[in-house]
């Protein structure tokens, strides 16, 4: 049966899994993903920061432990609520089990929003881009990175758990519900076109700064073959948007 965001990574077995993958060494979360994140969103200090889909928060530690005003996490999963919770035990850090849609923005409260991989779980982002835009400050920054749509429209020709050789991009214009089978549960994501991305923005009123596809650095890795492998295809795309004074 096949989950929504939240739902699946409240499944114990997934939960478990996920929680092991992201302690291996060079995982693309740390080596393509956060070196971009953090590049796009400094400065920190002094930041009121959101975080939608925060997952374990250990971002949010390492936020408010580099000059961060505040921090506050939106996560829908109860299990990874719990842990982000934990993160932030001894900080002013706070977590809100809720999810993405269904969380009441408050208005101009945030100088920063980012979003690390949840946006793609989300069916209708119209609604959310526009939340976004009133819950920042004005001149405040939205960076989120998505999985790249290459690779949200590459479901074809992999088996979930084997070491994936060949990404066959198929139907890349036909955006919306994806089924997918991944850390041995089968999850609803939703594909969307790089255009679609950059339309979303611009039509909640963001001014787009940037846009990274997290090419790999050297530096960011310790194993050569993991590296070499990493430049085959993008995994992420990631935009930084800011709101107009
Ligand atoms: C791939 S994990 C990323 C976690 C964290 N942002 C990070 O980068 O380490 C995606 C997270 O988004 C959360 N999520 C997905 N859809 C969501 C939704 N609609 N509302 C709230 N959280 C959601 C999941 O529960 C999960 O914790």
């Amino acid at each position: 049966m096949e989950q929504t965001g939240p739902n699946f990574y409240d499944d114990e077995a997934v939960f478990a899994t996920y929680m092991r993958r992201r302690q291996r060494i060079d995982t693309p979360n740390d080596t393509l993903e956060k070196p971009v994140m953090m590049d796009l969103i400094r400065p920190i200090t002094g930041k009121h920061i959101l975080d939608l889909g925060c997952g374990d928060a250990a971002i949010g530690r390492e936020l408010l432990d580099r000059g961060a005003a505040s921090y506050t996490g939106i996560e829908g999963s109860h299990k990874m609520a719990a842990v982000a919770t934990k993160t932030l035990a001894d900080t002013d850090g706070q977590i809100i089990e809720q999810t993405i849609e269904n969380w009441m923005y408050p208005q101009a409260a945030f100088d920063l929003v980012i979003a690390r991989l949840s946006l793609h779980y989300v069916a209708d982002l119209v609604p959310i881009c526009t939340q976004i835009f009133h819950t920042l400050t004005p001149v405040g920054l939205f960076v989120f990175s998505v999985e790249h749509p290459v690779i949200t429209s590459s479901e074809a020709g992999w088996t979930s758990g084997t070491l994936r050789q060949d990404w066959i991009v198929d139907n890349y214009f036909t955006t919306g519900l994806r089924v997918t089978n991944w850390l041995g549960g089968t999850v609803q994501k939703y594909h969307r076109t790089v255009e679609n991305y950059f339309h979303l923005l611009n039509a909640a009123g963001f001014i787009i700064e940037d846009l990274r596809e997290a090419c790999p650095q050297r530096e960011h890795f310790q194993d050569v073959q993991i590296y070499e492998r990493r430049k085959r295809i993008p995994l992420f795309l990631i935009f930084a948007a800011r709101k107009p004074r």
